[in-house]
């Protein structure tokens, strides 16, 4: 039956939305073109109503506007933080003078405090009613299931590194990476040297590596010297790893070092992108779908002497953001704890019913994307979004490799962002942060 209908939704294998990517910000186009003297700004009370051009009124409280005010006095320039609080402005505070130019409008204040928006910010911060519906923002996300093995991304490691092509070049290299990392949720990175010290330099070029209890950067062969099943020869299930962190590794990124075959033997890697499954469970069972978004399911790690760690707040299977969209899987069946604390007993039974759907998607030939890794190919994973998993061997096979956590490869990718795209694009940065 699943067969049958994951046949019927391979017609559409791969659903590649590639919109722009830079979203909202800017005023729609009846505000840059026309006569900015069609903004109205309006004092309403303790509230400041803007009218746009296309005859939308959006209103503000004005102690939401002192509060986000940017000039000097209450915003530092280079460090980018608030710098009054809460008690430094009255909620009383209402406009002595208004007025409008053509890009933004200025508000003398009561307390003859002096602010100017841009528009592009009132359009965006708009929240009665909001103006740039966050649910229409195009998503980057491209899912994929067994047929990227036809064309998976990739980039190649003099595109990378400083002493190869240069500061701004590599800089690029990096800001593509970590793109192709974004949209597909694992890239492959060709030519690097097989060796831990430059594995570790290049995984360094995105962020500081982050430490566990495996430690830093690791370099091992299977001997269960660190009791996790990660560190035996066995096959692993597709997974995310660190269920067990309240914050989940952001990238899990290997380099197979050597694994000499003969002797060796096995020990394929195997990815799935569980966003992909996960919107096929959508699809075929959305009572699965909300189950595994509802319930929490507790994980732990409690192999390694000396520690024991499960999550502060745990957390359902999928996460999704404040859009509602899908930003976390977290699927780990070896590490899964006791379930069903504080459930009702028919949350049990439809826990076990979602669950096996949803394994059933990712155990499948559709959906498992396997990939014989070879020394001299790095593959960096999105450990939110694509599990990974492998095949047993036998023989020495030597890995290494690192964790890096989700914030600081966001905050790489973005900070590449803003100096090569937003800079390019004339933005003004003091508006363009906080959000
Ligand atoms: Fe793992
Ligand atoms: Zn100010």
């Amino acid at each position: 039956m699943l067969k049958r209908q994951l046949l019927r939704l391979e017609s559409q294998p791969f659903r590649a939305v590639r919109p722009a990517r830079h979203v909202i910000h800017h005023p729609p186009p009846c505000i840059q073109s026309r006569n900015v003297s069609y903004v109205q700004v309006k004092p309403v009370g303790l509230r400041t109503a803007i009218a746009w051009p296309n005859g939308v009124e959006t209103t503000f409280d004005n102690q939401f506007l002192l509060d986000h005010c940017r000039c000097p006095k209450c915003f530092h320039p280079v460090t980018k933080q608030r710098l009054k609080s809460l008690f430094d402005f009255t909620p009383l505070v209402e406009p002595d003078a208004v007025e409008v130019d053509t890009k933004s409008v200025r508000i003398v204040w009561s307390d003859a405090h002096e602010s100017r928006f841009p528009f592009s910010f009132l359009l965006r911060a708009a929240y009665d009613p909001p103006l740039a519906p966050r649910e229409d923002e195009p998503d980057d996300r491209i899912l994929w299931n067994s047929r990227i093995s036809q064309s998976p991304p990739i980039v190649q490691y003099q595109s990378l590194m400083i002493e190869e092509v240069g500061e701004e070049k590599a800089e690029l290299g990096i800001l593509r990476w970590l793109r192709k990392v974004s949209d597909f949720g694992f890239c492959l990175v060709s030519d690097v040297p097989v060796s831990p010290q430059e594995t570790q330099k290049v995984i360094e070029r995105i962020a500081t590596i982050r430490p566990t209890h495996y430690g830093g950067f690791w370099d091992f062969t299977a001997n269960m010297s660190l009791g996790d099943l990660a560190y035996s020869s066995q096959a692993l299930p597709a997974h995310t790893d660190t269920t067990y962190f309240t914050d989940p590794a952001g990238l899990q990124i290997f380099h197979l070092l050597s694994h000499p075959s003969p002797p060796g033997t096995g020990g394929s890697t195997l990815l799935v992108d569980a966003f992909y499954s996960a919107s096929l469970l959508s699809q075929l069972d959305p009572t699965a779908y909300s189950v595994l978004s509802r319930l929490r399911v507790p994980a732990h790690a409690s192999g390694t002497p000396g520690s024991l760690l499960r999550p502060v707040i745990s957390q359902p299977t999928f996460r999704h953001d404040e859009r509602g969209r899908l930003a976390q899987v977290r699927w780990n069946n070896e590490d899964r704890g006791v379930i069903g604390s504080r459930w009702t007993p028919g949350d049990v039974q439809s826990w076990y019913a979602a669950a096996r759907r949803f394994e059933e998607i990712c155990r499948n030939e559709d959906t498992e994307y396997w990939v014989q890794l070879r020394p001299g190919t790095l593959l960096v994973i999105d450990n939110w979004r694509v599990m990974h998993g492998r095949s047993a061997f036998t023989g020495d096979r030597r890995m290494c490799g690192a964790y890096i956590g989700a914030d600081d490869w966001r905050s790489r990718k973005a900070a590449l962002e803003a100096r090569f795209v937003s800079k390019a694009a004339g933005e003004d940065d003091i508006w363009e942060s906080g959000w």
